[in-house]
C-alpha cells in the first residue's frame, strides 16, 4: 500500500464501530501474540507535515492535489497502525485524503468522511442507484427511479443523514426518513419527503399506508431500503413487514443482536442470512453494507475523497453533523468517554467529535 501523506492529527470523530471494536471485539484479533494493540478512530482531521516519495514518482495519482502545510481530513482503516485516526499522526494513502473545503472548520469536516463515503457506497454498491460524477446538467435519475420510494431507517444517525443529502442532490426525491420525532423538521430540510417516528406503536402500518398511495409503475412499493442501523429487533424486524420481492435492503454491519451496556457486552452478527432468514418475503434482495471495501469501486478509489467529498462540502451540497464535543484531559479520557457515550445509546442526530493533539485547528 501506498502511504504517501504523513497528518498531524488535531481532531477526530467517534463512530459505534469504536464501541463494535472495544466492546463486541468485532475483528480484533484475539489469538495468543496478536492481540494489541488495534488502534481505533476511523476519522482523521489535522496537518499535512510530510509527502512521500513514492507521490513524487508519480505513483498515487491522487497525491499531486496535496502540500505540506495543508488542512486535510480523510476516513482511513481503524485497526491499522498507521492510518487510524487516535493517534497524533497518521500515515496514509494520498486516495484517503481531502483537503478542508473553504468556509469549514476542521471540527465540522470530521464528521463527514465515514459516514459520507458509507452514503455512496451503499447507495451505489449495495442499491445499484446511479450517483455520476461530475452530475451532468439536467441529469435525472434513469428508468423513474427519482420517483421511486427510498426507504431511509435510522434518518438521524450520522449515516443517515449523509444519505438523505447525497440522494437529494442526484435527484431521488421520494424519500421517506424514520427517525425520533424531535429530528423531522432537520430531516426534511436534508430531503426527506415524508418522515414517520420509529418509537410510536404502528409505525410500520404508516409507512405501508403511505407507500400504497404512491402512484408507480409496478414493482414492489418499496424499492430502495436502507437500514442505518441494523439492529435485529430495532430495524430488521419491522422493515421485514414493509420489504417484498423485488425490494433491496442494504443493512449497516455488523448487525447488533444485543447492544452494549454498562453490565452487557455487545452480541453482534457478521452473517446477513443469518439474520431473521424465515422472516424475509421471498424475492427480496439484503445486502451487507461494508464501506471498509469501498475502494473496490476504482473510480470512487481515485475520486471520492481526494474530490468528491470536498466539492460537495465546499458547494454547500453536504451540511456537517451537528457537532457535540467530548472533553477531557487527556486523549484517552476524550475516547473513552466517548466510548462511554456510545454504550449508553446517547448520541441522537449529532457526531461526537474530539481534539488530538492539544493545538487547535
Ligand atoms: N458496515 C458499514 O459500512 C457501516 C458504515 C457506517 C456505519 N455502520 C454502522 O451503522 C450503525 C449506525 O452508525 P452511525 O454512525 O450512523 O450511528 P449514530 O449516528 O451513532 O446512531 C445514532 C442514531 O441511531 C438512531 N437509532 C437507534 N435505534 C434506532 C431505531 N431502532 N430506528 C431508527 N433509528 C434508530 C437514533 O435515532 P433517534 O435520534 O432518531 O432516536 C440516533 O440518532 C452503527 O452500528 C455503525 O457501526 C456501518
Amino acid at each position: 500500500m501506498l502511504c504517501t501523506t504523513l497528518v498531524r492529527v488535531t481532531w477526530t470523530s467517534s463512530a459505534p464501530i469504536d464501541l463494535h471494536r472495544a466492546d463486541g471485539g468485532l475483528g480484533v484479533p484475539s489469538s495468543p501474540g496478536t492481540e494489541a494493540p488495534f488502534i481505533l478512530g476511523c476519522t482523521f482531521g489535522g496537518t499535512v507535515v510530510a509527502l512521500g516519495s513514492d507521490r513524487l514518482s508519480g505513483s498515487d495519482s491522487a497525491s499531486s492535489h496535496l502540500r505540506v502545510g495543508d488542512e486535510v481530513f480523510g476516513f482511513v482503516q481503524d485497526g491499522d497502525a498507521r492510518q487510524a485516526g487516535f493517534q497524533e499522526y497518521v500515515t496514509v494513502p494520498a486516495w484517503r485524503v481531502s483537503k478542508l473545503p473553504a468556509g469549514w472548520g476542521m471540527r465540522e469536516a470530521v464528521t463527514v468522511p465515514c459516514n459520507l463515503v458509507t452514503a455512496f457506497h451503499t447507495l451505489t454498491a449495495d442499491l445499484g442507484l446511479a450517483l455520476p460524477w461530475p452530475r451532468p446538467e439536467g441529469w435525472a435519475p434513469p428508468d423513474g427511479a427519482g420517483d421511486k420510494v427510498v426507504l431511509v431507517w435510522g434518518a438521524a444517525s450520522g449515516v443517515g443523514m449523509y444519505v438523505l443529502q447525497v440522494l437529494r442532490y442526484w435527484g431521488y426525491g421520494n424519500v421517506v426518513a424514520v427517525a425520533s420525532a424531535k429530528h423531522h423538521d432537520m430531516l426534511k430540510g436534508l430531503g426527506a419527503r415524508v418522515c414517520f417516528d420509529y418509537r410510536r406503536e404502528g409505525v410500520v402500518e404508516e409507512v405501508l399506508a403511505y407507500v400504497e398511495g404512491v402512484e408507480g409503475a409496478g414493482g414492489p412499493r418499496v424499492p430502495f431500503i436502507v437500514d442505518c442501523i441494523g439492529s435485529v429487533e430495532g430495524t430488521l424486524r419491522p422493515l421485514t413487514k414493509i420489504a417484498e420481492a423485488g425490494s433491496k435492503v442494504a443493512v449497516m454491519m455488523p448487525v447488533i443482536r444485543i447492544h452494549a451496556g454498562k453490565d452487557q457486552a455487545s452480541e453482534l452478527e457478521s452473517d446477513i442470512s443469518k439474520v431473521l432468514p424465515e422472516d424475509w418475503k421471498k424475492g427480496v434482495e439484503v445486502k451487507a453494507t461494508r464501506t471498509f471495501f469501498y475502494m473496490k469501486n476504482e473510480f470512487f478509489k481515485n475520486h471520492l475523497q481526494p474530490e468528491i467529498v470536498p466539492a460537495l462540502m465546499e458547494q454547500g451540497v453536504i451540511q456537517p453533523n451537528k457537532q457535540r464535543v467530548v472533553e477531557g484531559k487527556t486523549m484517552l479520557e476524550r475516547a473513552q468517554t466517548a466510548l462511554d457515550l456510545l454504550r449508553d445509546q446517547a448520541v441522537s442526530g449529532e457526531k461526537l467529535v474530539w481534539r488530538v493533539a492539544e493545538d487547535d485547528a
